[in-house]
């Protein structure tokens, strides 16, 4: 236990410290199984309980209607770029909206390309993606099937604040925000997030998708890449991500325990603020990358004033046990990624170091 350190790693990334004692607890042997998570039937009486638990929290934790299905599906993210337009604007007579506001976003938009007809609404390129648009700027086109957003930027830092007002279903890519805060679901054709950032292990990743959305999936698609197949089969099409479905699991009772995602919030909002209050007070030492109103609270990604320093930076947080602080290696500088199992003393413990810091190098 004591070579534990506080993991800053966008992801996977760190997970709550009872998740993962509760796992190893059960490891050998999950409670009157006779043997391990690893080792059971997806078909059991014991894994559809686990699933039909963690489906039940995700519903409960994002008060998601009844009319939304469920997914926990394969292939990361980068699947869902794809799997999406495959299904909704694929040889239909329909083209869709995509709001570019980082590296994610853009590449959602390049492999929806491959699919159909898109509309680049919105895309912050020139300024180097530092901030999300405000809803006058979005146009939305007269009978797009969707509006696609990114609703925090991992790599640049950059978050919506709030969700933005259009007159279309968003589809949002909420990978490194899920269960950061409560969210307002009716607004959502299709919900997504992969898991190992704030939600469990790489390997699974969890899709909500409107009734009316998992409808329109192609027929004539193989089976894999048909949500309508998937929901119908209950994600067990074929064989599901069995621990990484367990370990959503024990991250959505956590959750749960912690009071649910408005108080999470709240405790988001509060660490965040100690790293942005410490970088403010540096007189310019520290840069943050996005521009303040759309500062993320999940990923501080800010630089110092030359790479020598960011390199001596990283190389003396370790000393502190702060590890994994490099930023993206296409921006470089440091990303600090406080999702909600970064405990709020691990962000002191940054914050204390980055202020010493800059006292003696700035
Ligand atoms: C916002 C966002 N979207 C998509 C991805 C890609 O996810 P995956 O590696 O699961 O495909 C990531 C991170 O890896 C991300 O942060």
């Amino acid at each position: 236990m004591s070579e534990r350190k506080y993991n800053f790693s966008a992801g996977p990334a760190v997970l709550p410290l009872p998740v993962l004692k509760k796992a190893q607890e059960e490891l050998l042997c999950l409670p009157g199984c006779g043997a391990s998570i690893l080792e059971i039937s997806h078909r059991s009486k014991q894994f559809g309980e686990i699933l039909a638990q963690t489906k039940a929290n995700v519903r409960e934790l994002l008060n998601v209607p009844e009319n939304y299905k469920i997914m926990f599906l394969q292939g990361g993210a980068l699947t869902q770029f794809a799997m999406i337009p495959m299904n909704i604007i694929r040889n239909r007579e329909v083209s869709a909206d995509y709001v570019v506001t980082g590296n994610w976003s853009k590449k959602a938009a390049s492999e929806a390309k491959t699919q159909g007809k898109i509309n680049v609404i919105f895309d912050d390129k020139e300024e180097g993606y530092v901030r999300k648009p405000k809803d006058e700027e979005l146009r939305t086109t007269p009978g797009a099937a969707y509006c696609y957003i990114c609703a925090n930027e991992t790599i640049e830092g950059v978050q919506f604040q709030k969700e933005p007002n259009v007159d279309l279903p968003l589809v949002c890519d909420a990978s490194s925000e899920i269960f950061s805060r409560p969210v307002n679901m009716e607004k959502y054709g299709i919900l997504y997030a992969c898991a190992q950032k704030n939600a469990g292990p790489a390997g699974v990743t969890l899709v909500i998708m409107r009734d009316d959305f998992v409808e329109m999936s192609g027929d004539d698609l193989p089976s894999m890449f048909s949500y309508k197949k998937l929901a119908e089969k209950d994600s067990m099409l074929n064989t599901p991500p069995t621990f990484g479905i367990y370990i959503m699991k024990l991250v959505t009772d956590w959750l749960k325990e912690q009071g649910g995602l408005q108080a999470m919030y709240e405790k988001n909002l509060e660490k965040a603020k100690l790293l942005y209050d410490a970088i403010d007070a540096s007189n310019g030492f520290y840069r943050v990358h996005a521009n303040k109103e759309y500062r993320s609270f999940m990923n501080v990604s800010f630089r110092l004033p030359s790479e020598e320093l960011d390199k001596k930076f990283q190389e003396e947080a370790k000393a502190y046990d702060l590890v994994s602080l490099n930023g993206h290696r296409s921006v470089g500088g440091e990303r600090a990624s406080i999702y909600n199992a970064m405990p709020r003393e691990g962000v002191v413990a940054l914050r204390d170091f980055m202020v010493e810091f800059a006292k003696k190098n700035a």
